[in-house]
Parts: C-alpha cells; sequence; structure tokens
C-alpha cells in the first residue's frame, strides 16, 4: 500500500457511510477504493423508491474511479453496521476491472474487529468476463 494506509481507508469508508441516501433500509455502507496510482475513491449506497434501482457503496465508488479512467485497484474497504461482504452484483462490477483487489470489511464501529484481505476472483469464483 501507498501513502493511504488500510486505516485510512476504512476511515474513509466510514466517513463516506454517513452520506448513505437510505430512507428505506437505514441501513448504512461506506467503500473506499484504492488503486495502484494512488486514486482514492469513496461512495455510500444510494436507494430508490424502486428498491432494484439502489446502488451500492461499491459501485458508487467505482463509477467514479471509472469516470477518473482509474481501474487498477487494489484495495477494496466496505464497512457497514453489520460488516457485509459485497453482493454478487458489486462482485462482479468489480471483478470486470480489478479481478485481484483485495477486499477488506468492517463494521461501523472502528472499535469492532475487521476483516479481510480476501480477493475478489475468491468472492466470485468463475466471473464472468468476455474478450475484448
Ligand atoms: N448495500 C451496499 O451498499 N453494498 C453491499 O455490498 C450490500 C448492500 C446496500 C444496498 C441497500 O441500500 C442496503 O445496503 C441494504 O441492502
Amino acid at each position: 500500500m501507498s501513502a493511504t494506509t488500510l486505516e485510512d481507508l476504512f476511515h474513509i469508508a466510514r466517513d463516506a457511510a454517513l452520506r448513505a441516501y437510505n430512507p428505506y433500509s437505514h441501513f448504512s455502507v461506506g467503500c473506499a477504493i484504492q488503486s495502484s496510482s494512488g486514486g482514492v475513491y469513496a461512495g455510500c449506497n444510494i436507494e430508490n423508491a424502486s428498491f432494484g434501482v439502489t446502488l451500492c457503496a461499491e459501485r458508487v465508488a467505482g463509477s467514479k474511479a471509472i469516470f477518473e479512467r482509474d481501474f487498477e485497484w487494489q484495495t477494496i474497504v466496505v464497512v457497514s453496521p453489520q460488516a457485509v461482504s459485497c453482493c454478487g452484483i458489486c462482485r462482479q462490477f468489480i471483478h470486470e476491472f480489478a479481478p485481484k483487489a483485495d477486499v477488506w470489511v468492517g463494521f461501523l464501529d472502528p472499535q469492532k474487529p475487521t476483516r479481510g484481505p480476501v480477493k475478489i476472483y475468491e468472492l466470485l469464483p468463475s466471473g464472468m468476463t468476455l474478450d475484448h
């Protein structure tokens, strides 16, 4: 890891979770993605009255990185009230760019234990790819 430490990334993810738009679930998720060039991108979950339209924190953070054309993601930190891992859609979304990225998960409460690292390709064996 470069100048931004894992501890920094957890801090950034917890700050991001405070921005969640979650009037339906009230479940706040924050994500911080760090790329090999040192770029750091934060995201929160963004819900919608049509529930399926909801964006997870990982896809919000990842979309910011993609917009910056920063595709080489090394470390992904996700925090939530229950320290959940990335959902299936997010695993496939991340797999497109960074199957070898390390995922760490934690609680919103910084006193509680974190888990990781686990690679995206381990969370999503045989993730779908297309030649291009
Ligand atoms: N959520 C995320 O942001 N990331 C995940 O990996 C799992 C779920 C959000 C979506 C929804 O707003 C809330 O958590 C409850 O599912």
